[in-house]
């Protein structure tokens, strides 16, 4: 009986989109305002989702408090209020797209959460556009 545990998190943070091996002009066709070399902010929501058998002694997937306590420690503590291209390591030779950011919420994620557990990211950069990343 494999069932799916969900956290949702918030963080803010400023990026820019831009490829340093471009013109200015092509970076401002392909990435139009998110090219803007001042950077814009947006209010990331992520979801969190662990899935597994439920242990028999608990009757938990994963327990919740220490999910929330991972998100906080190893991904809000590091973005929140950061501008990504600046400010977080993964990102300064890496786009910070929604995918991007996504797959290192995951690496990151991955590496602390027990190998039995599936892991699936959801990465919200606009209440419309979402991006999700399962490590496949
Ligand atoms: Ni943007």
């Amino acid at each position: 009986m494999r069932v799916t545990v969900n956290r949702k998190a918030h963080f803010n943070a400023a990026h820019r989109l831009y490829n340093n091996d471009w013109t200015d002009a092509r970076n401002n066709k392909v990435f139009g305002k998110c090219a803007n070399p001042n950077y814009h902010g947006h209010n990331y929501e992520l979801i969190v989702s662990v899935t597994g058998e439920i242990h028999p002694e608990t009757g938990f997937v994963m327990d919740m408090k220490i999910l929330k306590s991972l998100i906080r420690k190893e991904i809000e503590d590091q973005f929140d209020h950061k501008n990504l291209n600046e400010e977080v390591f993964e990102f300064s030779t890496l786009n910070p797209t929604a995918e991007n950011i996504s797959v290192v919420i995951w690496n990151k994620l991955r590496a602390k959460i027990d190998n039995n557990l599936e892991l699936s990211i959801t990465l919200y950069e606009t209440p419309r556009n979402f991006v999700t990343y399962n490590g496949s």
